[in-house]
Order: C-alpha cells, then structure tokens, then sequence
C-alpha cells in the first residue's frame, strides 16, 4: 500500500494555491483513487456478504472513472507530466513490438 502521510496536500480553507501546489494534490488525489480502487476491490475479495461485494465492486469502478477525470485534468495543468506518461506508454510500446520478433 502506498504511503503518503506526509505527502498529502496541506489545503486550508479560503486560501488561494499557486499552480504547483494544485498539480502536486491532484497527482496525490490520482494516486488516491487507486488506492480506493486496490481496497474496496481487496475486501470486496474477503467477504461473503453478496450484497457488500457486489457494492464495493461498483464503487471501484466509479473510482477508476475518477482516476480518469483527475488524469485528464492534470494533462491540461501540467502538459509536462503528460509528456512523462507519453515516454512510459512509448517505453511499452516498443517492448511489445520486440515481443512480437
Ligand atoms: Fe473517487
């Protein structure tokens, strides 16, 4: 499990944050939507309640679409971490095309 005690954003309320400050939360915020999904997704797995399975599996694909949205937001505040993501998916991509030789 990720741990990010002291890495959460310090919001306060009525306070105007510079740009970094919102790129930073919405990587954590991102990182935390996984987190929701590994949880719900993992008890999901551990009970024998039909019902609270079936719930918790939802909610994880709801987070999943959060994931998304907060994704998409940081690709417009922070074209500089998209560019990252963009290096890691062309990473990949040419490890597939190997595996394909
Ligand atoms: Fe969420």
């Amino acid at each position: 499990m990720p741990a990010f005690e002291n890495a959460k954003p310090t919001l306060k309320l009525g306070e105007i944050v510079s740009d970094e400050e919102l790129i930073r939360s919405i990587r954590y915020f991102i990182a935390a939507e996984y987190e929701a999904v590994q949880m719900y997704t993992q008890l999901a797995e551990m009970t024998d309640n039909e019902l609270a399975e079936a719930v918790l599996l939802d909610i994880a694909e709801e987070e999943l679409v959060h994931a998304g949205e907060f994704l998409r937001l940081l690709k417009e505040l922070s074209p500089k971490d998209w560019k990252k993501y963009e290096e890691g998916f062309e990473e990949v991509e040419e490890i597939i095309e190997k595996l394909k030789k």
